[in-house]
């Protein structure tokens, strides 16, 4: 048995994995979460209480980092500041969190010898044209646009230096677009779906062409948690689940599903660098250990994601308001 510490536990994907840990392993888990705007610990709520632990700190705390890897036997580190629009605005608290919060947490894991995944985005790669045949593999060249993905990729190459100077026993993985329950509104797809669930219009930055690859953040838990069982240590593994769609696609999906007419959605300003297209080959993850998603049916999944949403009101209308005045400053 073995105690494990999530960073960013109580965000959208590292509470995913933490109830996927809970529900699969005999494992202890502690999350160290900030508990900023982007955490919500009713999305933690029902845990077993002998198995579980919820500390709120700072991954860029030395003291409180060192205390809690030394009591661990691995790391998986999943706390960040996530979101593309915010990092335009205000790109310190990324390189805090996103820089100086991974550095603190691969020093800790440095001096106790403690095993260490490191949880990123495809977003390191910059993006493709619509046309290219080809997909992001692990020997892509680093490319980041944003703020936000040029702060994941300095983590992802200290995690790599720290592998190599130093012997840490980490490994990375770069996902690419995340969906399902418990998203933080912010997100375009809850975004949209809370928009016409209070009778706004979903809103499409620039023409709706851009292409992100969806994949269930369920399938994403059991992608890492096979990375720390059985991937080889200095390695990086690509996650996705070959789920390309343009964004108005997605919209009039959503739309359909609600009973909308599908062109009820509006255009507006696009977002400064915007991504074109992302696209994972996971090949490496697939033959190397075997794992496969289970959700292939992208229409499904986001009817069992919109049914949430209808029946969760709780969770997310808090945090609506506050989401929707920081898109109205931004002019979307
Ligand atoms: P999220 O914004 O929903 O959650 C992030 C969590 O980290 C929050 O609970 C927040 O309180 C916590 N946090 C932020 N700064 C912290 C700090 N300094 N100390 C402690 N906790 C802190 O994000 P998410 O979408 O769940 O993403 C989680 C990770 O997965 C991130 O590293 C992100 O880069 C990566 N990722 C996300 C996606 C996606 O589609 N959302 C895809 C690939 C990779
Ligand atoms: O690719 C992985 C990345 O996916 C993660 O690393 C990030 O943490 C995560 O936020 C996500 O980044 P994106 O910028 O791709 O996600 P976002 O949900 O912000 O937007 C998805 C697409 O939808 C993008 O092309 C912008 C567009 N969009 C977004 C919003 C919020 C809209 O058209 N309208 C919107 O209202």
């Amino acid at each position: 048995m073995s105690h494990i510490l999530v960073t960013g536990g109580a965000g959208f994907i590292g509470s995913n994995f933490v109830h996927h840990v809970l529900d699969n392993t005999v494992h202890h888990v502690t999350v160290l979460d900030k508990l900023t705007y982007a955490a919500n610990t009713a999305s933690l709520e029902g845990l077993p209480a002998s198995r579980f632990t919820l500390v709120q700190g700072d991954i860029a705390d030395a003291d409180l980092v060192d205390d809690l890897v030394a009591g661990h036997d691995a790391v998986v580190h999943y706390a960040a500041e996530s979101h593309n629009d915010n990092s335009l605005d205000d790109p310190r608290p990324f390189l805090e969190s996103n820089v100086i919060g991974t550095y603190t947490l691969l020093e800790a894991a440095r001096r106790h010898g403690t095993r260490f995944h490191h949880i990123s985005t495809d977003e390191v790669y910059g993006d493709l044209a619509l046309d290219d045949p080809n997909r992001f593999t692990e020997s892509t060249a680093y490319n980041p646009s944003s703020p936000y993905s040029s702060t994941k990729a300095a983590s992802d190459l200290l995690v790599r230096a720290w592998v190599r100077s130093f012997g840490v026993d980490a490994t990375i993985s770069n996902c690419s677009n995340n969906y399902g329950p418990y998203q933080h509104v912010e997100k375009f797809i809850p975004r949209q779906i809370t928009n016409v669930l209070t009778g706004v219009r979903p809103k499409l930055y620039g023409a709706g062409a851009n292409v992100r690859d969806w994949i269930h953040a369920d399938d994403h838990s059991s992608a890492v948690l096979t990375i720390l069982e059985h991937g080889r240590i200095g390695e990086t593994y690509l996650i996705g689940a070959d789920g390309e769609m343009n964004n108005r696609e997605v919209v009039e999906m959503i739309l359909g599903q609600l009973g909308q007419p599908t062109d009820a959605y509006d255009l507006v300003t696009d977002r400064v660098g915007h991504d074109l297209r992302y696209a994972i080959d996971s090949t490496k993850l697939r033959s190397e250990l075997s794992w496969e998603p289970r959700y292939t049916n992208f229409a499904e999944g986001l009817a069992a994601t919109i049914a949430w949403y209808q029946s969760n009101r709780d969770w997310w209308e808090p945090q609506k308001d506050a989401a929707e005045a920081r898109y109205a400053a931004q002019g979307r």
